[in-house]
């Protein structure tokens, strides 16, 4: 596998060798011999366990909770619910304001109260001395509830939506009601679609289960290890939570075994962990059950959309009315992006777009890999190729018609976009040209043979970040920052942007990340990591750059043109430190820091957005292609052949990208072919909560990917020039497939996952 990746990538034509190159993953070899340890991998002296016991009722109140037996049962140490459970400060403090509630409601309080919102809610947590002992002590606590008559359902509920309270506050929200050109242009359109699409609920399912260990280190010291998307917005948020001053909470998550958004906000069993930790006066470890990550950790949203579609006979999109409604729990309104790309992605003079939730009996969503973006697209690109089909042209030469070359939505000029770059090189890699027009046309024995294609877009998201750096003697780098690193591989992106700035040895060079107490970082999320991060790895070289050169400077003589250098020019080689293209003016690292009396120098550097954000309109792009085969009588479904190709702007690390590539195509497979989350309604309960019943694509299920990256620097987006990759890895893969099943059966599904059952 790792050979053919490397091959695959170092063939690429597209790809810049100059610049960067395939490095092995810096952490892969702590990771595979299991030195890297994961926040449940944490032995504390002391340590304790402990379990949830989750609500049986989708919505009313606990009457009675009976908790003698499990306080009683060997080992259990504490039976911990709203009953007993110490004040969380923060909790007091938001329930102190009745009269201004956030807008978005909010998340669910740990042991609060004795309401029940959804089924599976934490209602209490049983702390013991082994987690065995735990899990007995939970089979033992009787709840008594008050029921009442709950609504999960969301198709027999969908009148209910409503504009989100954010966008009714304001008007210009992102998830307001939009519109421009004319309003009823769709009417009047010479060819129409009108087609609605159902995406269901689909759950986080990372190999790493959410877990946290938590300990009181004094009466006001919190230390978690914690499964987290980011250290610094974990560190606030407990900070608050329990009325500390942020230095006072320490967030450790130096290694997360998968997160596609569900670290990306904290959840009831963190806090359920926090406040036992306190109440026992002793650390506490809890792990969440593969079942219970259906119901604890967010998912993405069940969502209804319709999309209305007009053009002219000769392709040009005249109209489009995208709708969309998704699921969020009764108390905290969940919003993405659903629409977004519909106002931005063709050259439609008309388009207006209508977002509403949905709120249920069941817990909060939250983003999930290309969050609203991959669901918009689902619709977004499918109806593109339904009117494509319609018009009988080409799906490619239909999304050529309606290119834009400077943003419509903004109204701004495109900062880079290079999507029929994108275009040219899937369909050459796919073997586009055996694709027929009328579907059925093309088979293999008894499969019929099938081609489709879906664009992919999500904003390049640059944010704030600072990061340490210290040069010793000996010429090695360490650097520090905050962001964590879910997978994609940003300690070895970061090592290679250092080594890029400064001509150091990839080996002499360490980023250490996924603590609090480093310099600052937002999430890592939103595919704006390398774009916010890397500015500031390169900010810090170069600041070392600058100290070193004053320090050679100051010396004179033959020394005297480091004075005049280029910092770009500045480079350590083999521990000597060189200007570009002069032989002469060399200097060892470790004699100027003697001569100085110096054993190091450091720096720390915070890089952020610049004005150019609001000059240009920022967005990665990407394409799909599927060639997928359907048996003609049992309507089996093989994916054998995936081609992504990204406009990600610079490309830092190939290996990783393209594994980030490959597993966005992964999880589009998931997403079109099998992942769906169902409820039993009659109790508002999950029935899929296994890998049993919850499907997720295995080895077999995932064909070739082939990855390629048009890998032109963005460098108004950011000086590394990337625009982020993330999102975009999977955004378009689901509609690629349901167009090529299209294409293969003359069968339209508009709702997802594509099974067999579908198609025969
Ligand atoms: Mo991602 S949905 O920003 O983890």
């Amino acid at each position: 596998m790792n050979h053919s990746l490397n091959q695959q990538i170092m063939n690429e034509a597209f790809f810049d060798k100059k610049d960067y190159k395939s490095l092995d993953r810096v952490d892969g070899r702590l990771k595979v011999t299991g030195a890297a340890r994961y926040s449940a991998e944490y032995q504390l002296s002391g340590l304790v366990y402990a379990v949830l016991v989750e609500s049986k009722i989708a919505k009313g109140t606990i009457k009675s909770i009976d908790s003698k037996a499990a306080e009683r049962a060997p080992g259990v140490l504490a039976v911990i619910s709203h009953v007993n459970a110490i004040k969380v400060p923060g909790y007091q403090t938001s329930n102190q304001h009745p009269s201004e509630p956030p807008v978005n409601g909010q998340p669910l309080r740990a042991f609060y109260d004795n309401n029940v919102y959804y089924n599976g809610q934490p209602v209490a947590v049983v702390v013991a001395s082994t987690l065995e002992k735990a899990q007995y002590g939970a089979s033992l606590v009787k709840i008594q509830y008050e029921k009442e008559q709950h609504k999960t359902d969301f198709d027999a509920n969908m009148e209910s939506a409503v504009l989100p309270a954010q966008a009714k506050k304001n008007p210009k929200s992102p998830v307001a009601d939009y519109s421009r050109g004319d309003k009823n242009a769709f009417a009047n359109a010479p060819v129409k679609i009108d087609a609605e699409y159902v995406l269901p609920t689909e759950v986080h399912n990372p190999m790493e289960l959410q877990a946290i260990t938590a300990h009181w280190e004094a009466e006001d010291k919190l230390t978690v290890y914690d499964k987290v998307q980011g250290t610094q917005p974990t560190q606030k948020q407990f900070a608050k939570e329990w009325n500390l001053p942020p230095e006072n909470v320490k967030v450790i998550a130096t290694f997360v075994g998968g997160a596609f958004g569900n670290g990306l906000h904290n959840w009831p069993h963190e806090t359920a962990a926090i406040i036992a930790a306190k109440q026992v006066k002793k650390p506490v470890k809890l792990v969440l059950t593969r079942e219970q990550m259906f119901t604890m950790v967010g998912y993405r949203p069940y969502t209804w959309q319709k999309i209305q579609m007009g053009a002219t006979k000769d392709g040009k999109l005249v109209a489009i009315n995208h709708e969309s409604v998704g699921q969020t729990s009764s108390y905290e309104e969940f919003t993405e992006s659903t629409l977004q790309q519909t106002r931005m992605m063709y050259a439609s003079p008309n388009i207006n777009t209508r977002y509403r939730i949905l709120k249920l009996d069941v817990s909060t969503p939250i983003w999930m890999r290309g969050p609203g973006e991959a669901t918009g697209a689902f619709a977004l690109e499918s109806a593109m190729d339904e009117m494509a089909f319609s018009l009988n042209i080409d799906p490619i030469e239909f999304r050529l018609m309606n290119y834009t070359d400077s943003d419509p939505d903004k109204q701004l000029p495109w900062s880079t976009k290079y999507l029929k770059e994108c275009y040219d090189a899937g369909k050459e890699k796919i073997g586009w040209e055996k694709r027929k027009m009328q579907p059925g046309s093309v088979r293999s024995g008894e499969w019929l043979v099938g081609y489709g294609m879906g664009t992919g877009t999500f904003g390049a998201n640059r944010g704030v970040a600072a990061v340490r750096a210290e040069l010793d003697a000996e010429g090695n780098l360490l650097m520090q920052c905050a962001i964590t690193d879910i997978g994609p591989g940003t300690g070895t992106a970061m090592v290679q942007i250092a080594s890029n700035t400064t001509g150091i040895a990839t080996d002499k060079i360490t980023f250490q990340l996924g603590n609090s107490q480093f310099p600052k970082a937002g999430n890592q999320g939103g595919s704006s990591t390398v774009n916010s991060v890397g500015p500031a790895v390169q900010a810090a070289c170069n600041a070392l750059k600058e100290q070193l050169k004053t320090m050679i400077a100051s010396n004179g003589g033959s020394q005297a043109a480091f004075a005049s250098a280029k910092t770009d020019d500045i480079l350590f080689v083999n521990g000597q430190i060189q200007i570009a293209g002069s032989d002469s003016a060399k200097v060892d690292i470790g004699t100027l820091f003697k001569q100085n009396n110096i054993r190091k120098i450091e720096t720390t550097q915070e890089s952020k957005p610049d004005e150019n954000r609001n000059k240009y309109s920022m967005y990665a792009f990407s394409m799909h292609f599927a060639e997928v085969h359907v048996h003609s009588l049992t309507g089996q479904i093989r994916v054998k052949k995936v081609v992504c190709c990204a406009d990600a702007g610079t490309i830092i690390s190939p290996k990783t990208a393209a594994n980030q590539m490959i597993g966005g195509a992964t999880g589009g497979i998931g997403m079109a072919l099998m992942e769906s989350a169902i409820i039993d309604h009659r109790f508002g309960r999950y029935v899929t909560k296994d890998f049993a019943e919850y499907h997720v694509p295995v080895h077999a299920d995932v064909p070739h990917v082939e990855v390629f990256f048009v890998n032109k620097p963005d460098t108004l987006a950011d000086p590394v020039g990337s625009k982020g990759l993330g999102e975009i890895a999977i955004i378009g893969v689901a509609p690629a497939i349901a167009n090529a099943i299209f294409n293969a059966t003359g069968k339209r599904i508009r709702e997802l996952p594509i099974t067999p059952d579908k198609l025969i």
